[in-house]
């Protein structure tokens, strides 16, 4: 279920609103024009699904949003903790790549099929900080101020939709904000 913080962007940011009530949500996102919808989770999807398995699992959602918004391309993105020596390191530069606040040319689509991933959208004067779990479908608007937070221990499968093949370079404001705001495990460690 998604949970919804909102922040003003000052030095000091305050809370505005946490909520996990699913009108709230909508209402909140709505009024900055994202949209958040949601799908039934596909059962019995093995955790170490691959892309066509789980493209194939959403085959008839996937289809009816291309054909609606116009996207041309769809791939799945996913992190799993796993054993590889490795795995810390690639973990922080994943988590590296969009903490900061930026901007895309291209919407930015996902469907979470699986784990979880925060998208902070500041517009407004506010952020919110949208945490996206299994069945959520968020779209934010090209050219919205925004970052993601995955967490020190990614953990998500999600479905991205693209209108073009460069639609995600991520376009950096330079703003702290992101620094300000508490990030992924801070919030999820929070919630109940
Ligand atoms: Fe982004």
């Amino acid at each position: 279920m998604t949970y919804l913080t909102v922040y003003t962007d000052a030095d000091a940011p305050e809370t505005l609103l946490r909520t996990e009530d699913p009108a709230e949500v909508a209402a909140a996102l709505k009024e900055i024009d994202v949209r958040l919808r949601h799908w039934p989770v596909v059962d019995g999807l093995a955790d170490d699904a691959g892309q066509d398995e789980i493209l194939e699992a959403y085959r008839d959602q996937v289809a009816k949003v291309v054909a609606e918004e116009g996207y041309t391309f769809v791939d799945v993105a996913q992190l799993h903790p796993d054993d590889t020596p490795d795995w810390a390191e690639r973990a922080a530069a994943a988590r590296a790549k969009f903490l900061n606040e930026h901007t895309h040319d291209d919407d930015e689509v996902r469907f979470f099929v699986s784990g979880s991933g925060i998208f902070y959208l500041h517009v407004g004067g506010k952020v919110h900080a949208v945490l996206c779990e299994p069945g959520d479908l968020l779209s934010v608007p090209a050219k919205t101020t925004h970052w993601f937070d995955m967490g020190t221990t990614p953990d998500f499968t999600a479905i991205r939709f693209f209108h073009d093949d460069d639609g995600w370079v991520g376009d950096f404001t330079g703003d702290s904000i992101a620094s300000r705001i508490p990030d992924y495990d801070t919030i999820a460690a929070g919630r109940s």
